[in-house]
């Protein structure tokens, strides 16, 4: 249906942006922090580490000054688990702890509601070396470390997200440097299904310990559509949303194993160990609402048998190569590609936002949502029309999800302030605000508001009505 008045945007709708500690906070080492799994991976050749990053850590209160110029309702950040627990499972560390009180009085102050990511791909690496999520000692470790987080900051922080793309992680961890390259499907299904229960347990924690907390996962997601109306090929469209999608939020929202899904890892030897008391514990814990991270969607076909097609395939976290016998991935021809070869499809984040709501009825939050791009910093200014062209058209499509009757909380378009990206580097750019370094020169980093920064500031003081 195209609205011709679409509804406004609700009274409260959390106008918010995001951001991750790794990625923004540098200090990698400072004030008792551990090490996390990636401060010792190698990120790919020509890109920089994540050691200063945008040091956020030394500059946060700058920072949030901006978020609140920007006039920020909300913001996303993680919180770094190895800033906490250096070890993962021992002594806490004051600083680590005294730094996020830190950031969240300061959010508090201008009024930004904080929501609060849990865990953002930096698992400690002291975890790591004891065999990472495919320990089931990991599990206490992580409700040990939720039980320390909503204890410390459940008075000030009400929004609360679990884990940043557990699908991604499984499915994508090589690309992103989550796992190591050829671990088996069993072993990342197994990873997985403890991931899942740490998060259902985390659930229950929060509810128990947070008067008036909310919580949610935030997988990633890229709905799938089939390449032709060939039956076959709408079958392969399902499954890869199957694979990619219900398996992930089945777990979180009903605490159940998706049947397609468990067909799948049967078919693919992968099907996890699940211990008594495992299921009861996954439907014990219940979200309030669905984060999701929203990029692009993806265009599917059924297998062909000739493997080449997928080897060929450049592939990362939203650019799938295919799977033998499970499907092909295909271009759309109807959608523009990023520079980074990404696909660029607003009206497939209402598409979105009607699978997910039609399939659960909770709230929905979008927690990222962004262009990656190439920007210039010219005589202190960045012109980047192209990502207020890319975040007007999808804040465009929430309106009219809004109008398909959707509780949208809240819209946290990724990146607050530019950052390292996971594999692309300082080059591939995010924010409303510039970080002036390059990929190995550090400059001085100081901070210059794009173009897309006071676009961002009109929109949100129209609450929504200003798109233009
Ligand atoms: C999501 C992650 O996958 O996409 C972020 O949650 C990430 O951590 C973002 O930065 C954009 O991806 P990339 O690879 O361009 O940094």
């Amino acid at each position: 249906m195209q609205y011709r008045e679409p509804k406004p945007f609700p009274e409260g709708f959390l106008w918010s942006a995001a951001t991750a500690a790794y990625q923004i906070e540098g200090a990698w080492d400072a004030d008792g922090k551990g090490p996390s799994i990636i401060d010792t991976w190698t990120p790919p050749e020509g890109t920089s580490d994540f050691t200063v990053a945008s040091d956020h850590y030394h500059r946060y209160g700058e920072d949030v000054a901006l978020l609140a110029e920007l006039g920020l309702k909300a913001y996303r950040f993680s919180i770094s688990w190895p800033r906490i627990i250096p070890d993962g499972t021992g002594e806490v560390n004051p600083a680590g702890i005294a730094f996020y009180h830190r950031l969240i009085d300061a959010l508090v102050e201008h009024g930004i509601e904080p929501i609060v990511t849990m865990y953002h791909f930096d698992l400690p690496l002291a975890l790591d070396q004891q065999g990472a999520w495919s320990n089931r000692a990991t599990i206490e470790a992580f409700a040990k470390y939720a039980e320390i987080l909503f204890r410390e900051y459940g008075e000030k922080v009400k929004y609360w997200l679990t884990i940043n793309e557990q699908n991604n992680m499984i499915l994508y961890g090589d690309v992103i440097g989550t796992s190591k390259p050829g671990t088996s499907k069993r072993e990342l299904y197994q990873t997985n299904h403890h991931l899942a229960l740490a998060q259902a347990r985390a659930f229950q924690l929060c509810h128990a310990l947070v008067p008036g907390g909310k919580i949610g996962p935030a997988p990633n997601f890229a709905l799938v559509y089939p390449e032709t109306c060939h039956p076959l090929d709408v079958l392969a469209a399902d499954d890869l949303n199957v694979i990619r999608h219900w398996l992930y939020f089945d777990l979180a929202v009903d605490g159940v194993y998706n049947s397609i899904a468990w067909s799948y890892l049967e078919e693919k030897g992968a099907t996890p160990d699940i211990l008594p008391g495992d299921l009861e514990t996954l439907s014990a814990g219940r979200p309030d609402f669905l984060g999701f991270n929203y990029y692009n969607t993806q265009t599917v076909a059924r297998p062909s048998e000739d493997d080449t097609q997928r080897q060929s395939k450049v592939a990362d976290q939203q650019m799938s190569p295919g799977e033998a016998g499970v499907y092909d991935s295909a271009d759309n021809p109807y959608l523009a590609k990023t520079e980074f070869g990404w696909e660029v499809d607003p009206i497939g984040l209402r598409a979105s936002f009607r699978a997910l709501w039609n399939r659960y009825r909770l709230p929905l939050l979008v927690t990222e949502n962004g262009l990656g791009a190439f920007d210039r910093l010219e005589d202190g200014h960045v012109h980047d029309q192209y990502r207020i062209d890319y975040l007007r058209d999808h804040v465009a499509q929430i309106r009219l999800a809004i109008g398909d009757g959707v509780d949208a909380l809240g819209y946290c378009p990724w990146s607050a302030i530019d950052l390292v990206s996971t594999h692309q580097g300082v080059a591939k750019r995010y924010g409303f605000v510039y970080v002036d370094r390059d990929e190995f020169d550090l400059k001085d980093l100081t901070r210059h508001r794009k173009d897309s920064f006071y676009w961002y500031q009109r929109l949100i003081a129209s609450n929504g009505g200003d798109l233009a």
